[in-house]
């Protein structure tokens, strides 16, 4: 604990054109040679579009029938590890995968596309990117920074709003990401995206399709299961999945299970930040055809 509290609050690096910090880039060569299983499930996102949720659907869908004391007794991040965190005093994220036993391995990583290590690639494995809007996920990072003391300090707001729009921030743009990530499906074909909103929408529609992508066939009764044990609420109090066993977060200045909500960003952009963005985005974005929902 006392070494890592020295290590609090990194700094931000230039990461061969990506802005990260040395937790996700100190283990750099492991992370690279990672030897993926042709069956494993890659869970990709932006920070904070929903990673945690859909880690646990998958965990709930492959292993909820035949180990539910899983999801009772093992925290979400060592059912699904977080392949490039390596932050002292506790296991590397690349050792976690390799030591799990069960199968499929679900693995989850914030890596911009051309960072994940190519064993994945070659063993064709799913993926499973999940996307959501630029606004909700600025005012989800920026509460996520202030909690979080293994990332950078965020600042004020206004700081870290123009930070995340002009890619200063862990994981680097935003946009760079999204588009590239979004890209890559016309390429690759087991690439599924989930977009947060309809997620939010429509959990049952979504997990049908999720479930197609899957080659997953639950009983009613167990899609039933997995609906109950997804929402907001109950995964919010659940301490195997709201990472309140986890010391480098402080849930009293906000909690991980924060509002779950499409459109919170209106409580926190002013009308000339939120004018701003748009302008801002529709520049970013303009190479690219997908509509992301900012509200419901
Ligand atoms: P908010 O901060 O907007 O509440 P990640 O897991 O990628 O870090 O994303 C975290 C975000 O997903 C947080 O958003 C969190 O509340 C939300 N989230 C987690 N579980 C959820 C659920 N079951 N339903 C809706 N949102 C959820």
């Amino acid at each position: 604990e006392v070494e890592m509290d020295q290590q609090l609050r990194p700094k931000l690096i230039d990461f061969h054109g990506v802005s990260m910090s040395k937790y996700f880039t100190d283990n750099w060569d492991d992370i690279q040679n990672f030897q993926a299983r042709p069956d494993d499930v890659v869970i990709v996102t932006y920070p904070k579009a929903g990673t945690t949720w859909v880690s646990q659907i998958l965990d709930l869908l492959y292993f909820g029938k035949t180990s539910p004391e899983r999801q009772k007794t093992i925290p979400i991040y060592d059912r699904v590890p977080f392949l490039e965190i390596f932050i002292p005093s506790h296991p590397k994220g690349t050792e976690l995968a390799d030591q799990l036993t069960t199968s499929p391995r679900l693995i989850k990583t914030h890596l911009p596309v051309q960072f994940l290590p190519k064993s994945f690639w070659e063993q064709n494995c799913r993926i499973i990117c999940v996307v959501r809007n630029a606004k909700d996920c600025a005012v989800s990072y920026y509460h996520f920074h202030r909690m979080n003391n293994i990332q950078p300090e965020p600042g004020d707001w206004s700081t870290f709003l123009k930070d995340f729009m002009d890619g200063k921030v862990v994981f680097g743009s935003w946009y760079d990401h999204v588009n590239s990530w979004l890209e890559k499906k016309e390429t690759y074909s087991k690439l599924y995206v989930v977009f947060y909103e309809d997620l939010v929408e429509d959990s049952g529609r979504e997990l049908d399709h999720l479930c197609s992508f899957l080659g997953l066939c639950p009983s009613p009764e167990e899609k039933e299961s997995v609906l109950t044990k997804m929402t907001f609420e109950n995964m919010k109090k659940d301490k195997m999945a709201n990472y309140s066993t986890l010391t480098v977060m402080d849930q009293k200045v906000s909690p991980f299970m924060r509002k779950g909500k499409v459109g919170d960003w209106k409580n926190l952009f002013t009308v000339a930040q939120n004018e701003e963005f748009d302008e801002d985005y529709k520049e970013k974005m303009k190479n690219s055809t997908i509509k992301f929902r900012t509200e419901l």
